[in-house]
């Protein structure tokens, strides 16, 4: 970042001395006031919650364009990435902050081919679980889990422990999320295959048996890795924010990770993808495409706390453009499997229309977001809905990574402490028990 030569002055209406702030510019975005000083030159916080105005940090990975709807992961338009690379690529690109030669590329794949078995005590964690757990509860315990066999071996200050621990998270959150799934099923859990690609090796853990030759769809194997790309990463949202704030108590990597597994789960963050998909089923119950009208106007009642799920987003005023490329996704893989009159994709196309036709939504600059088609895509690909979040984990456990190494990699961070403003009680004194 660099000083820009304006500054800002905060002047007191009470005649309080006014204070200059420093404003700092990035490469893209909004420029910044820095206000690490404002407590000690006037005993005031500033008041942000949920940091809807307030930087947590500087960062080179992602940069968001809410207005003009652009995603760029280290400046490459989400676009063009989606288009013209694989996931893993991505994860290179995400990580070291260039997209690999082949070379590169080659090494790169090999190294996470031969990190993606987990140690066998891990299928113990998952028998106490019950069969009906939510994936995204076992996923929690088990990404944590992973610090009881790498705890002591990830020296979070060694640049080549945090490298290894991101391979190891990157290349086994695959075979965790397929063993999660397979617990459910209670079918037996299927060894990573070193000979197929990241995206085509979990769909064989997910969908092989030890019955029958799994022949993996290239159609599915591009699906899967282009939803994966999507969701790689996306600046400083709440999952990632959780995963800064976690790491930067110094604890390990598989802690830190877990944390933003807990906090992706929720249905107005990651967890949305499994909404809205249960959002399109109850109005397709419900009578469909006819049944749009009464369901768009219990929206628009606040008193029904019933949202659009897979719409709006604190940065985005414009379309995701990762729902765009989902909403393409669906199409291709509808199309290849036979599927292009799935009343689902109609029914949310349909929905997309009427809410981008309405003026609530037009007025609240509500747009589609990546979760909205993401979940029917999945569907198709045959993916249990409980397991849509636990796949976003999967694809945005690399961006966690990247924006957690980023952050231990700057020698001046500190551990994160938010202040508030308090409204309790003053102080008082405890009375005995008789006299309360
Ligand atoms: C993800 O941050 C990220 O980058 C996240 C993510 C990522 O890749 O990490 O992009 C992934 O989490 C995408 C978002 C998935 N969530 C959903 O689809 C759930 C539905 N969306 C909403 O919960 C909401 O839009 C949020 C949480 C996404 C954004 O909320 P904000 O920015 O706090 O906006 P808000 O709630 O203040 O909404 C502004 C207005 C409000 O109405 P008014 O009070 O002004 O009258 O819009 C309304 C909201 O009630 N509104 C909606 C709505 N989203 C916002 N009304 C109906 N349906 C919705 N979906």
């Amino acid at each position: 970042m660099k000083a820009s030569d304006t500054k800002a002055t905060l002047s007191f209406s009470n005649g309080g001395q006014p204070v200059d702030l420093p404003i700092y510019k990035g490469t893209l975005g909004p420029d910044v006031i820095d206000i690490r000083k404002l407590y000690a030159q006037t005993g005031m916080f500033t008041y942000d919650p949920g940091f809807m105005s307030t930087a947590s940090c500087e960062s080179a990975i992602t940069y968001i364009d809410g207005d003009k709807g652009e995603l760029l992961y280290r400046g490459y338009p989400i676009e063009q990435l989606a288009t013209n690379c694989d996931f893993l690529e991505t994860c290179h690109l995400l990580l070291y902050g260039e997209l690999p030669n082949a070379g590169q590329k080659a090494k790169f794949t090999d190294t996470v081919t031969h990190h993606t078995m987990v140690n066998e005590q891990m299928q113990f964690f998952l028998r106490g679980f019950r069969r009906d757990a939510h994936p995204m509860a076992i996923m929690t315990g088990l990404v944590g889990a992973l610090s009881a066999f790498y705890h002591d071996s990830t020296d979070i200050t060694n640049p080549k422990h945090r490298e290894i621990a991101a391979v190891r998270l990157i290349a086994k959150m695959p075979t965790l999320v397929a063993m999660a799934y397979k617990y459910t099923v209670g079918q037996p859990y299927m060894y990573p295959r070193n000979d197929l690609s990241y995206a085509g090796n979990f769909l064989h853990m997910m969908f092989a048996t030890p019955c029958e030759e799994y022949k993996v769809s290239p159609v599915l194997e591009r699906a899967l890795d282009r939803i994966f790309i999507l969701h790689a990463d996306h600046e400083q949202n709440a999952s990632t924010s959780t995963v800064r704030l976690c790491g930067s108590s110094g604890t390990n990597p598989f802690a830190a990770i877990a944390a933003g597994v807990a906090c992706l789960w929720g249905p107005a963050h990651g967890g949305a993808n499994e909404a809205a998909l249960n959002m399109l089923y109850d109005i397709q119950k419900a009578g469909g495409v006819d049944k749009i009208g009464e369901f768009i106007k219990q929206v628009k009642d606040k008193n029904s706390n019933v949202k659009l799920m897979g719409f709006g987003h604190r940065v985005y005023k414009n379309y995701d453009p990762r729902a765009k490329l989902m909403q393409e996704t669906c199409r291709e893989v509808l199309g290849e499997l036979g599927l292009e009159n799935d009343p689902l994709f109609k029914l949310a196309m349909a929905l997309e229309k009427i809410a981008l036709e309405d003026e609530y939504f037009v007025s609240r600059k509500l747009y589609p977001n990546v979760d909205f088609y993401s979940g029917i895509v999945q569907r198709a690909i045959g993916i249990p809905v409980p397991l849509f979040t636990a796949i976003f984990a999967l694809a945005r456990t690399v961006g966690w990574i990247a924006q957690l190494n980023e952050m231990i990699g700057d020698p001046d961070y500190k551990i994160g402490r938010p202040r508030q403003l308090f409204e309790g009680s003053p102080k008082r004194d405890v009375k005995p028990i008789s006299a309360r």
